[in-house]
């Protein structure tokens, strides 16, 4: 059983002062549903949400992930809500390139126009002069990086930066040709792409970004709105007595140093599990039997 949490060592972002706890939280999954609506509109227990928000705060979690287009704007509200006046060492990372239909639906939206528009969004809801860090999110495909340029797009964020409205920039949903494009325009201190013990497209290039320092952040940490299942997880989990989730989690801060964490809940009861996994340690036996599971989910 893991009694201790430490939220693992802090990493700082390239080129920046921003230091944050490995181990921090994403908050999409604190708007509602409304049918086959995901995140959408208020949640269930708005209290239930805001407690989630203050025990990580309380328990040392200081990098939040976010999105105006979750609700949409609802989460953005109700970290406002929660938190605001906000700590001093909070970083709040949020993302644009993408808006809501009314029928929940997710669309580009990565013109000038657009991007100034959820920049200005993301400022009023969060209640802040400035964004810490703004991912792009590339909607070139919605289910995984595709290739195309950029650079129309995140020119137009680098002049949102250059206006004082941004601090910083990170990109989401990329290929390293679209980094490498993206860092002869901006300065480029975070990747967010999907990745997890079983979905391991990006492998190659998070070692690459941790030569050149850059965090790269999974999102689906935990295999997103449907949970990792595997058999061999559970066995190793109950061997080590921790449960499946931190299992997975501390794999992700054991597989590389720029590995940030923002495990997403609803549920204070999870959000106190899965910090605990900042202390988990893995032999490298279970890392190796670990790593078997997304080879053998890969290949089928
Ligand atoms: N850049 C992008 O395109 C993109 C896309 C998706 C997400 N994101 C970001 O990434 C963050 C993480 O992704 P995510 O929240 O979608 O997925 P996730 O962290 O992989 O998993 C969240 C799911 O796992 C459940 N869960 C969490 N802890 C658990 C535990 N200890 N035991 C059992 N179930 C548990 C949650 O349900 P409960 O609420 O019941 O705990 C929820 O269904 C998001 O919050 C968001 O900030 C970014």
């Amino acid at each position: 059983m893991i009694e201790q949490t430490d939220l693992a060592a802090s990493f700082t972002l390239p080129g920046t002062s921003k230091a944050v706890n490995r181990m921090g939280y994403g908050a999409m999954q604190l708007a509602g549903r409304d049918g086959d609506k995901f995140v959408w509109g208020p949640p269930r227990d708005v209290e239930q949400a805001i407690a989630v928000l203050r025990e990580a705060i309380a328990s040392g979690v200081n990098h939040i992930d976010t999105s105006d287009y979750y609700g949409p704007h609802v989460t953005n509200q109700i970290i406002r809500k929660a938190l605001f006046p906000y700590p001093d060492e909070l970083v709040i990372v949020t993302k644009v390139g993408a808006r809501r239909g009314p029928d929940g639906s997710w669309i580009p939206a990565n013109s000038g126009e657009d991007l100034t528009a959820a920049i200005h969004d993301n400022l009023r809801n969060l209640g802040l002069d400035v964004l810490d860090v703004v991912n792009l999110r590339s909607m070139l495909s919605i289910h995984g990086p595709g290739e195309g340029s950029i650079e129309a797009p995140l020119t137009a964020l680098a002049q949102l930066q250059q206006k004082g409205l941004v601090r910083h920039i990170g990109l989401s949903n990329v290929t390293a040709t679209q980094i490498a494009q993206a860092r002869q325009i901006a300065p480029i201190v975070c990747v967010q792409n999907m990745y997890n013990l079983v979905q391991r497209t990006d492998d190659a290039l998070i070692d690459d970004l941790a030569r050149n320092d850059i965090a790269y952040v999974p999102f689906f940490p935990l295999g997103g709105f449907s949970p990792l299942q595997s058999a061999a997880l559970t066995d190793i989990a109950a061997r080590i007595d921790a449960t499946p989730m931190q299992v997975a989690l501390a794999w992700l801060l054991q597989r590389s140093p720029n590995i940030l964490l923002i495990p997403g809940t609803s549920s204070v009861q999870h959000l106190r599990e899965n910090l605990k996994a900042s202390s988990l340690e893995l032999t490298s036996e279970v890392v190796s039997e670990l790593d078997e599971i997304g080879r053998t989910t890969n290949n089928q």
